[in-house]
């Protein structure tokens, strides 16, 4: 039975980026490129996925893991030889194979079927995606006869001035008959001026004795190549202003939408009000009705409805209902703010959970933490949590009062209706409905300040 498959090129380094990373790791809006590639892959038609792998392979098996089978080019010599890599494993595969640069983010699964049912409409046993992008640099240009046929393709480091000037470039994707192609693919040459092997040189190869055709796609940002960070930028702009009409069209309200950026995989409700400079990534919820920013950064977070959240960072975190974050709050690794709770200026919290109402208005940390409802951190206070060696936990029952610059030294355990004097440092544990004093009595000395203060000279 025929099937189709896909063959992603991802093993080169990327060299044109100046980053120590693989190019296809690199991430467009917090998520690597590689990473849009096998997710749209995933929604398209496709059934098997390989990943030709080569450069710091480990990177991009961490971030794919099992969702492609793996093929190594332990010597980048062109796409042309990362491509035959692929041979021996698809030349006895009956059916399709889409193949694409690991460096193409912008893709997106509709074209990919579509390209699909034109390669088949046509019988065609290799077809080429081709576009007109405003800039044609860098890309390898369109060779076509009188009769309009694809008969080759030249890079641009090959091509002559005549070549140079024509627009219509090659995508770096193809859909190709895999009996066919994988096994002329060992005939490609090796290029005499940069000793590679060009996958491209499969056109004049194929074209004598099988039928040739191409794909020309209007939209070129969906298939541009990222080569340096420049265009890492530009694909980034694209794919934002794309989003980002998403959510405004579906409702979100956007204040300068030009400076706030939504990742890919953000799910924001109708309703929602987003102020300047705010940046909304990972696997995201937005409920109704709250207002995120100006200047907030969420990640991987789940905010409820009626939030207000700004000048904050919350990463990894919920936020229930009604409650407000910052300004300068800073929420991590698995915190769970409850409803109708205010946490305000300078407080970071870490691996807490709080219950209802509960407030630290200002200049606390709250680490490693259950907390219960109606509690109210004073300015200063803070669960000692380190120890030097270990993270200890703070339990801290409902309706405590912490005063002003109390430490709480975990692990610790505060019951219910506690009263804390501002200046404790508390270190053992509290019960309920206690009032709890930690530190030392005030001694006043009278007329003492005069040998410590020195007089003032008589003028
Ligand atoms: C390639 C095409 C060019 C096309 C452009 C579209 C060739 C010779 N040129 O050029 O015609 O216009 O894409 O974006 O094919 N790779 C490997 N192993 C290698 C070399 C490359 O896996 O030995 C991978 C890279 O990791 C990358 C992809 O193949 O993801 C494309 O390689 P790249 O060097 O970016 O090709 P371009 O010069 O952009
Ligand atoms: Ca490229």
């Amino acid at each position: 039975m025929n099937k189709n498959y896909a063959l992603v090129l991802a093993a080169g380094k990327g060299t044109r980026m100046k980053t120590d990373i693989p190019k296809v790791a690199y991430p467009i809006l917090k998520k690597p490129i590689i990473e849009y590639i096998v997710e749209n892959i995933e929604k398209s038609i496709i059934d098997e996925t390989y990943l030709i792998l080569g450069y710091k392979k480990e990177v991009v098996e961490d971030i794919i893991k099992d969702r492609a089978k793996y093929i190594y080019q332990e010597e980048q010599l062109g796409t042309g030889h990362a491509a035959l890599q692929a041979a021996p494993i698809l030349k006895d595969k009956k059916g399709t194979t889409f193949i694409i640069p690991g460096d193409t983010p912008l893709i997106w699964y509709k074209h990919i079927n579509r390209f699909f049912k034109t390669h088949e409409e046509n019988g065609n046993d290799l077809t080429v995606v081709t576009t007109y992008p405003d800039d044609p640099e860098g890309y390898g240009r369109i060779i076509r006869n009188d009769q309009k046929m694809i008969v080759d393709i030249v890079e641009e480091r090959n091509a002559n001035s005549y070549q140079k000037e024509i627009k219509e470039v090659n995508s770096g994707i193809y859909l190709v008959n895999n009996e066919v192609f994988f096994k002329l693919l060992k005939d490609i040459p090796k290029n005499p001026v940069t000793n590679e092997y060009y996958i491209t040189d499969m056109i004049k190869l194929m074209k004598k004795d099988y039928k040739v055709g191409a794909y020309t796609i209007k939209n070129s940002s969906v298939v541009m190549g990222v080569n340096d960070l420049y265009q890492v930028s530009k694909a980034e702009k694209y794919l934002r202003e794309y989003i980002n009409k998403e959510h405004l069209i579906n409702g979100v309200s956007m204040i300068n939408p030009e400076t706030i950026t939504i990742g890919h995989n953000v799910t924001i409700e109708p309703g929602v009000v987003i102020y300047p400079n705010s940046t909304i990534t990972g696997k995201t919820l937005i409920k109704e009705n709250s207002i995120i920013g100006p200047n907030t950064e969420i990640h991987n977070s789940t905010i409820y409805e009626n939030v207000l959240a700004k000048h904050s960072f919350i990463y990894d975190s919920i936020v229930r209902e009604n409650s407000t974050i910052g300004p300068f709050a800073h929420l991590r690794d698995n915190t769970e703010v409850g409803p109708n709770n205010r946490i305000g200026n300078f407080v970071e919290m870490k691996k807490t959970k709080t219950g209802k109402k509960t407030t630290a208005a200002h200049l606390a940390y709250i680490g490693d933490s259950i907390v219960g409802s109606n509690v109210n951190f004073g300015c200063g206070s803070i669960t000692v949590n380190f120890d030097g060696k270990e993270k200890h936990q703070t339990h801290i029952g409902d309706n405590v009062f912490i005063g002003c610059n109390v430490n709480l030294i975990a692990p610790i355990e505060i019951g219910d209706n506690v009263f804390i004097a501002a200046g404790s440092t508390v270190t053992k544990n509290i019960p309920s409905n206690a009032f709890s004093i930690a530190r030392s009595r005030q001694i006043n000395k009278d007329d003492y300040a005069r040998f410590l203060i020195k007089p003032k000279k008589e003028e």
